[in-house]
């Protein structure tokens, strides 16, 4: 019965991160929309688009962590400079990793 218990609440638990996991690209569309697809849409300024898995695939080995960091934090690369949050500094950071998270569904 305890063990039946424990199972039960690690499903439940499991399932929980998946419900979150998908509701933050659904957010992260959003927000991409509206803070991110001005340069990552055309690949403006060097930006890496949105589902060129090319430009993308050097970029995702470096884990989804950094990719975050980058995004909130800003970054120059070789292709260009990606700006704090896109210039967005009033995103919240979970905006702004929601944001990444939908634009790692379009090249995975
Ligand atoms: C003003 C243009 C611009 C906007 C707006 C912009 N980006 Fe970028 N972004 C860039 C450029 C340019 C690069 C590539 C920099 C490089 O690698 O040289 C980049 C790179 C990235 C990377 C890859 C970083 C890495 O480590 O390779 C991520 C992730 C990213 N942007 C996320 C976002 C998100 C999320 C938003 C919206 C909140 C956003 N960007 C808005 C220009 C922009």
């Amino acid at each position: 019965m305890k063990r039946t218990a424990i199972t039960l609440a690690a499903g439940f638990a499991m399932f929980g991160i998946g419900i979150a996991h998908a509701a933050d690209v659904a957010k992260g569309e959003e927000v991409y929309k509206q803070a991110c697809f001005a340069c990552h849409d055309a690949g403006v300024a060097g930006a890496p688009k949105l589902g060129d898995k090319a430009a993308w695939e050097a970029r995702l080995a470096q884990g989804e962590a950094i990719l975050d960091k980058h995004a909130i934090e800003g970054f120059t690369g070789e292709a260009g400079s990606m700006p704090p949050k896109g210039g967005r500094t009033d995103l919240s950071d979970q905006a702004v990793k929601d944001a990444v998270a939908y634009m790692i569904s379009k090249v995975k």
